[in-house]
């Protein structure tokens, strides 16, 4: 279980979560996943930009670009769709983050993947140019 608090989550901020995936198969792997709020609604993606498979905020606290119309890897800059994951620099464009099922229910946020265990809670951080002030 996730169960942050939805508060706790707002258009500014974005956390990232240590899990297992695929935790009661042999498949099981560790995974860093990106959960953040876009637009008022939840998003989650594994935090793993295809280009050099890195995670996106492996340069610095931030996850999207100084406008926040696109999520957007602190690496070399590449860009994604923030509601669909989608890549739109020409390198890997057409290739997408690999989803997370996240949802909010009765003021928290939670995993909605049957096989995942959380393993790790890193907290909310606050884009840059952005505060909470
Ligand atoms: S590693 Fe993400 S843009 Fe290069």
């Amino acid at each position: 279980m996730l169960d942050l608090p939805a508060e706790a989550l707002d258009e500014t901020s974005f956390v990232t979560v240590d899990v297992l995936l695929h935790s009661q198969t042999p498949r099981a792997r560790q995974a860093n996943v990106l959960v953040f709020r876009y637009q008022g609604r939840v998003y989650a993606y594994v935090n793993h930009c295809m280009h050099m498979q890195r995670p996106l905020n492996c340069q610095e606290d931030a996850v999207f670009d100084a406008e926040r119309r696109w999520l957007r890897c602190s690496m070399h800059g590449f860009i994604f769709e923030p509601d669909t994951g989608i890549c739109r620099s020409p390198v890997c464009e057409g290739q997408a983050l690999q989803a997370v099922k996240v949802a909010e229910e009765q003021g928290l946020i939670v995993f909605k993947e049957k096989q995942l265990q959380v393993l790790a809670f890193h907290p909310a951080k606050v884009a840059p140019g952005q505060n909470h002030d």
